[in-house]
């Protein structure tokens, strides 16, 4: 059962926020069901700000929201051959009571309903370049007001993006979020760990034609569908090798091979909640010290970058304090020579950090994996700046992180085969990802039960 009075607590944030900027309507659809092949759909999965509003997971949905208050629903009517078929619909009857909406019509009925809902609002809201087509549909219901001006009816006098609004209000998870954030950390963790094992258990008996990349992927969805889990809130990584030098790569069919590395990066969604977890292990349970050396090293970069995920800091902090570790360490390593290099700071201005890591260390997280949000101060004074790709940019400053935020804290080494790199090193790739809730003095990993120090992975890949 859906605990309807979340929803409404935040229809009623949605409601005021229209108030205080003059008044109007929000609308928003759910997502489109999506064709796989032929007659097969891929999962259906809810848009993550409808879901935000209302907690209702079918299809064929949308939400209104005056700045009165006034909340309506369109849904699928109740249709008994279609439910025998595709599953019991909630039905507008039933959906005030169960979803605490103020009222709720048959979606068939929505360009009848819509206009008259948009007729004599001073302005109409609605989430701007995220539903393909929603810009020509509200287009033809402004229309439709239009056409009966005549009549008296007074049609919206301006468009504004709804996504402002919900961005903001997302960023800043509330306890209902933080509870089902936790629970998706506990569980991908567990998945980890389980993957971690299964590598170890598979290379110690010998398994016939070695252990291959989806052998552990199929352990991390075995895990995450035990408890609960939905699905994977992306596409899991398993990488053996080389292979973790490809950032976006997924789980093939490579053999893990004794004395290799696996990198692993896969969460569950649960409740329409993500999480993001990358381990870096060696698949037989011990480290080379090649291996053992970077990874520190990441290691390292992690913790330096979890010292100041806390209030007050910026968005940006983490990153700078991760990637000062990393490039000590290719200094130390000889993977960026001193002779060439210079120090820290000659490397942080050259930019030459970039051949061995090459992304940003946090995004935000929450409904999607890649949550909304702005990455900066809204209401920040724009300077110019030098971006990460060295070019010259207008840009207000870093986001001030505050208790209920969410963020992954993700550095990581990537050595590819080239002149110059010791050879010792060529082929390794390692990351290390959290997900960190900012609290009121620092931030809580949420992800921690799964080991990230080298010598517990070992210990745990031992048992
Ligand atoms: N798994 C996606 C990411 O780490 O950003
Ligand atoms: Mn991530
Ligand atoms: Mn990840």
């Amino acid at each position: 059962m859906i605990n309807s009075r979340i929803y409404e607590k935040r229809r009623a944030v949605v409601a005021r926020a229209l108030k205080a900027a003059g008044g109007g309507i929000a609308l928003l659809p759910t997502a489109p069901e999506v064709a796989r092949n032929r007659d097969s759909d891929f999962p259906y999965r809810h848009d993550s700000y409808f879901y935000y509003l209302t907690g209702f997971s079918e299809p064929g949905a949308w939400l209104t929201i005056e700045a009165s208050g006034k909340s309506t629903l369109f849904c699928r009517p109740k249709d008994m051959e279609r439910e025998i078929w595709d599953g019991i619909r909630l039905g507008p009857k039933a959906a005030p009571a169960a979803l605490g909406v103020d009222q709720a019509f048959s979606v068939e009925t929505i360009d009848k309903t819509m206009p008259q809902l948009l007729a004599n609002q001073r302005a109409v809201w609605f989430p701007f370049s995220t539903h393909k087509g929603l810009e020509t549909q509200v287009d033809g219901w402004l229309n439709q007001v239009r056409a009966k001006v005549r009549l008296g009816a007074e049609c919206p006098g301006s468009q504004h993006d709804l996504c402002k609004v919900l961005d903001e209000m997302r960023l800043v998870k509330d306890k209902h979020e933080i509870d089902i954030l936790r629970r998706a950390g506990q569980i991908s963790a567990g998945a980890h760990v389980r993957a971690m094992q299964t590598s170890a258990a598979m290379l110690r008996s010998g398994f016939k034609g070695g252990p291959r990349e989806y052998h552990l992927e199929a352990e991390l969805l075995h895990e995450f569908r035990r408890h609960g889990s939905e699905y994977p809130a992306y596409t899991s990584i398993v990488a053996a090798g080389a292979n973790a030098c490809v950032l976006h790569y997924r789980a093939g069919d490579a053999e893990l091979k004794a004395g290799d590395l696996c990198l692993i990066d896969a969460g569950c969604e649960l409740g329409g909640y993500a999480s993001d977890i990358t381990r870096t292990f060696p698949t037989n349970g011990k480290f080379t010290p090649a291996q053992r050396t970077l990874y520190d090293i990441v290691l390292a970069a992690q913790y330096a970058a979890v010292a100041v995920t806390k209030p007050g800091k910026r968005f940006t902090n983490p990153h700078d304090a991760a990637t000062r570790v990393l490039i000590e360490g290719m200094l130390e390593t000889g993977l960026l020579p001193k002779a060439k290099h210079g120090k820290v700071d000659d490397v942080l201005a050259s930019g030459a950090y970039r051949q061995f890591y090459m992304h940003r260390t946090s995004h935000w997280m929450g409904m999607d994996v890649h949550d909304c949000g702005d990455y900066t101060e809204p209401t920040g004074k724009a300077t110019r700046q030098t971006d990460a790709l060295g070019q010259d940019v207008l840009r207000k400053p870093s986001r001030i992180l505050q208790p209920g935020m969410v963020l992954t804290i993700e550095p990581g080494l990537y050595v590819r085969p080239a002149k110059g790199v010791p050879k010792e090193f060529w082929n390794i790739g390692i990351r290390i990802e959290d997900d960190a809730l900012v609290t009121a003095k620092g931030c809580e990993l949420l992800t921690r039960g799964v080991p990230v120090d080298a010598d517990e992975i070992e210990a745990l890949m031992r048992g």
